[in-house]
């Protein structure tokens, strides 16, 4: 089923896990996630940047495509499909696309205007019963060409946009996208306890969830994460088995070239990866 992620957020704040969203680039990914959830019996969440957006043609293709492979492969558990770090403009055309969820980043606008519009389409989800994401603080590394410094939030501020009426919040705690350099620091457990404790029953959500220790995933769930971003790790997996099969001259045997074999290894891994996640993130049997 497609819904809001609002509620599925909620119960796993209160159960203290936390329930993934895994980005979605085409058909292959989808599927795999979908897959994982099903077998899993948990909850998930479908990220979609813009940039993924736009090489899938536009939001409305990934809403279709969405919607019928939940239908056409019977899935049961709850699916959110959530717009990830998206424009204002992006906002409304997830809206319109028919998502059930979106994050407006509006880390790029003055603080007045960020709060402005995240008011304004906090209204908006409302009336349609959709969920809604903000950030405060960039979360570093690089996404769709925007880069942050893995600055950690002020807890005041957090609270602050929390109080405006999101269903999660998203706060950087020294957490980056990408893979992590050698010499990062870790999670600033210090700064995500001081925003717990001042947003108290608000889903918070950690962006960058490739390449986190499991230990600090778990302490991180433990201080109210309730909702971890997956991305490059599924890309890594997928790549990797790619390329065994095609550097094991595997595309050269028979019909080893037909993409549904070629590109089978990779979309095992992927599902493989969503499992190990969900089994971490202690979403499993929680649909
Ligand atoms: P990673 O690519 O580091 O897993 O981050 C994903 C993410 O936070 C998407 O918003």
């Amino acid at each position: 089923m497609l819904v809001s992620a609002t509620e599925m957020l909620q119960k796993a704040k209160a159960g203290h896990y936390a329930v993934g969203q895994f980005n979605i680039n085409n058909l292959e990914w989808t599927k795999q996630v979908l897959l994982a959830a099903e077998e899993t019996k948990s909850p998930v969440i479908l990220g979609v940047s813009c940039g993924a957006a736009k090489y899938m043609t536009g939001f409305k293709t990934v809403a279709d495509m969405v919607k019928a492979m939940i239908d056409c492969m019977g899935i049961t558990v709850p699916v959110a499909l959530h717009l990830d770090h998206g424009t204002y403009e992006a906002c409304y055309d997830c809206i319109e696309a028919g998502f059930s969820s979106i994050m407006f980043d509006g880390s790029k606008y003055a603080i007045e205007e960020n709060v402005a519009k995240t008011k304004e389409l906090i209204d908006v989800c409302k009336k349609k019963g959709m969920s809604i994401e903000a950030e405060v603080g960039a979360i570093g590394g690089e996404e769709d060409g925007v880069i942050g410094m893995g600055e950690c939030a002020d807890p005041r501020e957090c609270k602050m946009i929390a109080d405006l009426g999101v269903d999660m919040l998203a706060a950087g705690i020294g957490n980056i996208h990408g893979k992590y350099p050698a010499n990062w620091k870790g999670l600033s457990f210090e700064t995500l306890d001081a925003i717990q404790q001042l947003t108290g029953e608000m889903p918070l959500v950690l962006h960058g969830g490739t390449g986190i220790p499991d230990d600090m995933i778990k302490k991180a769930i433990n201080l109210g994460v309730a909702k971890i971003n997956v991305n490059t790790e599924c890309q890594l997996v997928f790549a990797e088995a790619t390329r065994k099969y095609i550097e094991a001259g595997k595309d050269l045997e028979g019909k080893g070239f037909d993409p549904r074999k070629l590109l089978a290894p990779g979309c095992d891994a992927i599902k493989a990866k969503v499992i190990e996640k969900m089994e971490l993130f202690g979403s499993v049997g929680k649909a």
